[in-house]
């Protein structure tokens, strides 16, 4: 049966249009090769369209967004707009207006790709880090009190609902069950310093995990989690954290899977939408040159596949780079693949057709 999906683009800034039109070429050949289909509704959004007209989401591109069945976005980061503002207008706004309230990367190192890890392989790195993608200290309460005086004071809140760390715990423990290589769940806290927040994510844990017998319960705080992403990642299986923390820990966990070119990442309401990107950002300094790794971004497709149910076709995507890391590139590297950013997304389509 054919089944087309609606797909909101948002190519964004920087190097996001080059990486998201080989996402989309590799999306394509998918499409060639089975029923799926989708239909493409582009958005301008991003820091050209912020420095033409001052806006960065208007009411109705968000309300258009939500309508689709999934986004795919590119890169957001501008080096003509001031820090902040793109990413709590657009990026930040997007996920929680349209309560995005799941953010899933993978850490997968694949053969071939280099890790600055010694003697770890492909068998020691592969876990999901599922982080909490709407609270906690993104919520962006709190205030000053007297500010600009010597006597200033700076608050920011850390914000954690029942509700919001509930669902967050439930749906970790559920990708568990379905993903999970060892079945194991970690909780990545700091109970011994953040003795409200993390006592209610603890709690929350444990209650929830009273419901899923068959999942392995692992707690660790986020410096111990860092130590052993470095020395054990063998250890992980999935790690499920608040925002901030996932924030860092998912940095660490892009570089030992080999670089930004390669870490994908989705923003996921699982009653709504989601949105998938490549998580490493706009690098001006590459843009245009046709030297940026598209491998994160067709990746971004992959996990998009896989959300919509389209499993089979998410497996040949996967397996499709898998070979292309292994027998064509030469690093992950942006400058360094040994082709350009468009030739990466022409093998991947080759190898998808071979299939
Ligand atoms: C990320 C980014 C964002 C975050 C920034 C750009 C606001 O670092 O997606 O991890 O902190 O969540
Ligand atoms: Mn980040």
């Amino acid at each position: 049966m054919k089944k087309t999906y609606q797909i909101g683009v948002i190519p964004g800034d920087g190097t996001g249009p080059e990486v998201v039109s080989e996402g989309i070429k590799v999306l394509n050949a998918v499409g060639e090769k089975s029923e799926i289909r989708f239909d493409y509704h582009h958005y301008d959004l991003g820091g050209d369209r912020y420095l033409k007209t001052g806006d960065t989401l208007p009411a109705s591109a968000l309300d258009e967004l939500s309508e689709q069945d999934a986004i795919f976005l590119g890169a957001i980061g501008h080096p003509d707009v001031k820090p902040g503002i793109l990413e709590t207008g657009l990026l930040l706004s997007m996920r929680f207006s349209l309560d995005l309230y799941i953010s899933l990367r993978p850490v997968k190192l694949y053969p071939g790709v280099d890790t600055p890890l010694k003697n770890k392989t492909a068998a020691d790195i592969d876990f999901d880090v599922v982080r909490e993608n709407t609270e906690g200290l993104y919520a962006g309460t709190g205030g000053f009190l007297k500010k600009g005086t010597p006597d200033e004071v700076a608050v920011q809140e850390s914000v954690n609902t029942r509700k919001g760390v509930e669902r967050c715990i439930r749906y970790a423990f559920e990708h568990c069950r379905k993903f999970g290589r060892r079945k194991k769940l970690t909780l990545c806290g700091k109970t011994n310093v953040l003795t409200y927040a993390f006592d209610l994510w603890e709690r929350t844990f444990n209650e929830v995990g009273d419901e899923y017998p068959d999942i392995e319960k692992d707690y660790a705080h986020v410096d111990a989690i860092c130590m052993w992403m470095v020395k054990n990642p063998e250890w992980f299986d999935v790690i499920v954290t608040d925002n901030m923390f996932g924030d860092i820990i998912t940095d660490l966990g892009a570089m030992i899977q080999g670089g930004m070119g390669i870490a994908a990442g989705g923003n996921i309401n699982p009653e709504g939408t989601a949105m998938f990107e490549p998580i490493g950002g706009s690098a001006p300094k590459y843009t245009g040159q046709d030297v940026i790794n598209p491998v994160a971004a067709i990746m971004a497709g992959q996990m998009m596949l896989n959300h919509l149910g389209e499993s089979e076709a998410a497996g040949w995507i996967e397996k499709a780079v898998m070979t292309t890391i292994k027998d064509d590139m030469a690093s992950m590297d942006a400058g360094r693949m040994g082709m350009g950013t468009s030739e990466v997304g022409d093998y991947v389509v080759t190898h998808i057709r071979d299939d």
